[in-house]
């Protein structure tokens, strides 16, 4: 147990522009609604558990909160930012931000977030180390940066967002049409790149891993899908995520997957401790795979940092690793702690 320390709780809020008119209308994407505000909290409660000293530190994205950053007194960050002034890609800027002010801190490094981060070049990356990766093409305003021989049907996506953002139920398309009228409304909305994967059928399955040296795979987390709405594509959709109130948003839960035999248990954990490797991921990762009817595995993507409320998969699959919220806490501090 390391003695008492002052660790600063890092977290990001969206500036709130007025005068801007939120987005509406069916065509207008689902956007997210945040309630993190729980986040910061729990860690912060855990780690004052352990005796530490939290102070919280709030990036609202203006220029004042970054400076301020540079003067924080501590002896490590524990990252929870993973936005700035409303920008989803930034989170490896913040990093790359800790590292020249020479601030240690939690979780995966500014390389590893922007590995995983680049869904395409993730994907280029499974590919070298012989990962299963649903195939695809990528594309920006036009102009095709690579594709392989695609067969419908195909969902189509910002290569850089998370959360679902920009995933709605109609990204999953069946013919020209409805792929080039979704690649338009992509980039009408999203400034990125599109990535057009061939669409997996098959369980949705969620792999937390702890740990650098020797990785460790928590027990596998499943998204069930089967009661979503007859007619609508069995995927974490953003109305999943974000519709509150929709009979997506309801009757989707994450439950400990139990009836998986020990070798699909082995496969889907050495995946993604494959995986979370190969984007040189540190700390904590969850890693999110589709499992085929065959008993194939295909990574969908990785995320690293991934959210850790305690409600969340990621403390869920440790609570059933034997840990509670406060140890999970003290183990991603301790790993952060042993780096040079
Ligand atoms: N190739 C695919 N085949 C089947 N479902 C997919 C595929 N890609 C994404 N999905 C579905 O969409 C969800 C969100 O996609 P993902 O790439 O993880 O985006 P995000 O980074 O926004 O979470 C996945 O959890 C999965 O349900
Ligand atoms: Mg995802």
């Amino acid at each position: 147990m390391v003695s008492k320390l002052r660790i600063a709780v890092l977290y990001d809020r969206v500036l709130v522009d007025d005068d801007e008119e939120p987005a509406s209308g069916d065509k207008a994407p689902v956007v997210r609604t945040l309630d993190k505000k729980e986040v910061e909290e729990e860690v912060a409660e855990a780690l004052a558990k352990l005796g530490h000293e939290p102070v919280m530190y709030e990036l609202d994205g203006t220029q004042k909160s970054l400076l301020g950053l540079a003067r924080v007194d501590g002896d490590l960050v524990f990252n929870l930012a993973e936005s700035f002034a409303d920008d989803d890609t930034s989170d490896f800027k913040i990093a790359a931000f800790l590292e020249l002010l020479g601030k240690k801190y939690t979780g995966s490094g500014s390389h590893g977030l922007i590995l995983a981060q680049d869904k395409a070049v993730a994907k280029k990356i499974f590919a070298f180390h012989g990962i299963h990766t649903p195939t695809f093409a990528k594309c920006y305003r036009g102009r095709l940066d690579f594709s392989h021989d695609l067969q419908f049907p195909v969902i189509v996506k910002p290569a850089r967002e998370d959360g679902s953002i920009g995933i709605e139920f109609s990204a999953v398309v069946s013919s020209i049409r409805e792929l080039m009228e979704r690649m338009d409304w992509l980039h009408a909305n999203f400034d990125s790149p599109v990535l057009i994967e061939e669409y997996i059928e098959g369980r949705e399955m969620y792999v937390g891993v702890l740990g650098n040296d020797k990785p460790e795979a928590l027990p596998i987390i499943e998204l069930d899908l089967s009661k979503l709405p007859e007619g609508t594509p069995r995927i974490a959709a953003a109305e999943v995520k974000w519709g509150k109130g929709t009979r997506a948003y309801r009757d989707t839960k994450s439950a400990v997957a139990t009836d998986l035999t020990d070798d699909l248990m082995q496969l889907l954990q050495q995946t993604a401790i494959a995986a979370y490797q190969a984007l040189e991921l540190r700390d904590y990762g969850r890693v999110d795979m589709r499992l085929q009817p065959d008993g194939r595995v295909q990574v969908i993507e990785v995320n690293p940092n991934p959210w850790l409320a305690s409600r969340a998969e990621f403390a869920m699959a440790a609570r059933k690793s034997g840990r509670t919220y406060t140890q999970l806490v003290a183990e991603i501090v301790d790993l952060a702690l042993a780096r040079a």
